[in-house]
C-alpha cells in the first residue's frame, strides 16, 4: 500500500499516448489466447527485444507466463473494434476477428501495422503486472496509419496532416464554429434561413475574438471538419467548441427560440430540430445533421473531404 491516490496514478498514466497493441500466444493445447496492451514498449536492437507489460488478473496471465513463443500485433487506426473485442473477457475472440498463425504457430491479427512474433526472454515480476519480455525471431509490417490511445480515448494521428494543409489553405475561406450551448447549437440568422457562426477572418484568433465581442465565452476544443466546398468555390474549416451565453438555462430554449440575452439575430436551436432547420448552406445542414448523430452516440468525429464526400475519423468520446 502506498499513500498514492491510484485514481490520479491512473489518470497520470493516461497523459502518455500511445499505440495499441494485441498480444497473442497459444496455450498448451494449441488454443489461440491474446489481450489488448497499450504498454508495448520496444526494448533493444541487439538482441532484438520488446516488452508488454500484463495484469496479474488477466484470464491469460498463466499462459502467457508459461508460453514459450508471443506475438504482438500493432494496430491499424481503422481496428478500434479489434481492440475492443481483445479487451474484453470474450470467450471466443479468435471467432470474430480476421488472424492467421504465423512463425511458431502464434495468431497474427489480419490488416496489423507491424507484427512480431517473440520467444520468451524473461520474465518479470513488477507489482500487480508481469512484464513479458521478447526476443523478436520474426516481424513484418505494413504501410498505414495507427490506431492512438488516449486518456481512455481512441485517436487517430494520419488527419493532423490534411487538416493542416485545409486550415493553411483557409485564407479568403470560410471557417466557423459548431458551437454547443444549453442543449443546442448556436445559430445565426441569415433572413430567413439559419447559419453557423463564421470569423471574419480565417483564423482561429479571429472567431474567438468575434464570439467574445459577441459576449459569448468560447471555448474552441477541436477541429471538426476541414472540407473543400465547391459550393463556394473555398476551403471551409469549421472548429467544435462550447459557448456560454449568461442567464440563459436549457430551460428557457424552447421551440428553438431563446428568451435569455443572446446577441441580436443568433438563437440555439436544440439538437432535435437541427435536421428540419433551415440551414442555408447545404455542407453546413450536413455537418449539423452528423453532429447530432455524433452527440446521440456520445462520440465525435472529424470530417474532411468535400462539401458532399468525404471521410469521418473518430476522435473520442
Ligand atoms: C487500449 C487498451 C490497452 C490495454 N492495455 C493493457 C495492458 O497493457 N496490459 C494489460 O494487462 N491489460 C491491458 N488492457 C486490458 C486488457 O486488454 C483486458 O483486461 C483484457 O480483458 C485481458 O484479456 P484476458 O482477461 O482475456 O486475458 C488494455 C485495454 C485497452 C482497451
Amino acid at each position: 500500500m502506498t499513500d498514492l491516490d491510484p485514481r490520479a496514478l491512473r489518470h497520470a498514466f493516461g497523459a502518455f499516448a500511445t499505440g495499441v497493441t494485441v498480444v497473442t500466444t497459444r496455450q498448451p493445447d494449441g488454443t489461440p489466447r491474446g489481450f489488448t496492451a497499450n504498454s508495448f514498449t520496444s526494448v533493444s536492437l541487439d538482441p532484438p527485444l520488446l516488452l508488454v507489460c500484463l495484469a496479474k488478473t488477466a484470464h491469460s496471465a498463466d499462459v502467457f507466463a508459461t508460453a514459450p513463443h508471443f506475438a504482438v500485433s500493432v494496430l491499424a487506426e481503422n481496428q478500434k473494434a479489434v481492440s475492443g473485442l481483445f479487451a474484453s473477457r470474450a470467450p471466443d475472440k479468435f471467432d470474430q476477428c480476421a488472424w492467421t498463425p504465423g512463425p511458431a504457430d502464434m495468431p497474427l491479427i489480419d490488416g496489423a501495422l507491424a507484427r512480431f512474433t517473440c520467444a520468451r526472454h524473461q520474465l518479470v515480476d513488477a507489482g500487480d503486472h508481469l512484464i513479458l519480455i521478447g526476443r523478436i525471431e520474426h516481424f513484418a509490417t505494413a504501410e498505414g496509419q495507427p490506431l492512438g490511445y488516449f486518456r481512455g480515448n481512441y485517436f487517430s494521428v494520419g488527419i493532423e496532416k490534411d487538416l493542416a494543409e485545409a486550415a493553411a489553405a483557409t485564407k479568403g475561406s470560410r471557417l466557423g464554429a459548431v458551437l454547443a450551448c444549453n442543449g443546442g447549437v448556436l445559430l445565426k440568422h441569415e433572413g430567413d434561413q439559419l447559419c453557423l457562426p463564421l470569423s471574419p477572418h480565417p483564423t482561429l484568433d479571429s472567431l474567438t475574438a468575434k464570439l467574445t465581442a459577441l459576449g459569448l465565452a468560447p471555448e474552441i476544443d477541436f477541429v471538426y471538419a476541414a472540407f473543400d466546398d465547391r459550393s463556394t468555390g473555398g476551403h471551409a474549416v469549421y472548429y467544435h467548441g462550447q459557448v456560454s451565453v449568461g442567464q440563459v438555462s436549457v430551460g428557457q430554449v424552447s421551440g428553438g427560440q431563446v428568451s435569455g440575452p443572446l446577441p441580436p439575430d443568433y438563437r440555439i436551436v436544440p439538437l432535435a430540430d437541427l435536421a428540419t432547420a433551415r440551414i442555408a448552406n447545404p455542407a453546413e445542414a450536413q455537418m449539423l445533421a452528423r453532429y447530432a448523430d455524433d452527440f446521440r452516440n456520445g462520440s465525435f468525429s472529424i470530417y474532411h473531404g468535400t462539401e458532399t464526400t468525404g471521410q469521418t475519423r473518430q476522435i473520442g468520446a
